[in-house]
């Protein structure tokens, strides 16, 4: 395995948004937007649904142009070298993608294929990556028996297989009970202390981002409501404030009013 470097104070963003902009018609989905995630960091971007979680995210992903900014993830810019990008990164979208119908090794196999890892290097790719998300044991079942949080970490393995520099996953608990939860994250944890590796993750669970990322942005109509550590956060609204309180404090301001969601 290659040797780690590890990201020092003054290394520049692995993920940077200057004033990024993502239009859908009339509907402004990004909103000039300007973020800086640092190498390592473990980052969440939370916001109610709509906030524009999942347009950033493909911004950041090259699955989307933006509209206008700029987008530099990994030390490439999205819009001038998806290809590099691409290189760099994994993606775990909202959508559960490993085939049922397959092994959790069947899905790895076409994962390194899809990531061009060397024929003769796929063996133990595959191995290392399945050890990695602790499915060793369960590599030769079919992914339909597997629980939640198994069926995620294989795809994080298969994200993971050419050991991008980030990993993006998008709402990657949604769905799974708390231990499919709390494995996943122990997992996401091995994942960075091993290899490294940059986390950017969506969820609007608020105990969730509290627990599990370094720093958060609060994502509300397309802009950063609010970026800081989860205590950073918790101490701006009060004492014994929760990160569901920052939440509610910082986009109270243009919310609807509660009755008229009905
Ligand atoms: N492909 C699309 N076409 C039109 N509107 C879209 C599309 N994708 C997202 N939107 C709109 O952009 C806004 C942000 O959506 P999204 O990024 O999915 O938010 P989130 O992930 O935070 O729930 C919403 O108003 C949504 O309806
Ligand atoms: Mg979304």
């Amino acid at each position: 395995m290659a040797e780690l470097t590890l990201p020092e104070a003054g290394d520049p963003p692995m993920v940077e948004a200057k004033a990024l902009t993502r239009r859908f018609g009339a509907v402004l989905a990004v909103d000039h937007l300007s973020l800086a995630i640092r190498p390592g960091e473990v980052f969440a971007l939370i916001g109610p649904n709509g906030a524009g979680k999942s347009t950033l995210m493909k911004m950041f992903t090259t699955l989307l142009p933006p509209t206008s900014g700029q987008a530099i993830v990994a030390g490439a810019d999205v819009a001038r070298d998806p290809q590099a990008v691409r290189r760099r990164i994994g993606y775990v979208p909202q959508v559960l993608s490993a085939d049922g119908e397959l092994t959790g090794y069947e899905n790895m196999l076409l994962s390194s294929r899809l990531y061009l890892i060397p024929r003769a290097e796929r063996a133990q790719k595959v191995a290392d990556g399945l050890a990695l998300m602790g499915l060793t044991e369960a590599k030769d079942r079919r992914v339909q028996t597997y629980s939640g949080g198994m069926a995620r970490r294989l795809e994080i393995a298969q994200s993971t297989l050419h050991r991008p520099a980030v990993l993006f996953m998008d709402e990657p608990t949604v769905g799974l009970d708390p231990g499919g939860r709390r494995t996943v994250w122990d997992y996401v944890r091995v994942l960075k202390d091993k290899i490294g590796a940059t986390v950017v993750f969506s969820t609007h669970d608020m105990a969730e981002a509290d627990a599990v990322c370094d720093r958060l942005a609060l994502i509300f109509g397309g802009k950063v409501a609010v970026l800081g550590t989860p205590a950073e956060l918790r101490a701006r609204v009060g004492e014994d404030a929760t990160l569901d309180d920052v939440f509610t404090r910082f986009t109270a301001a243009a919310a609807p009013p509660k009755a008229a969601a009905a």
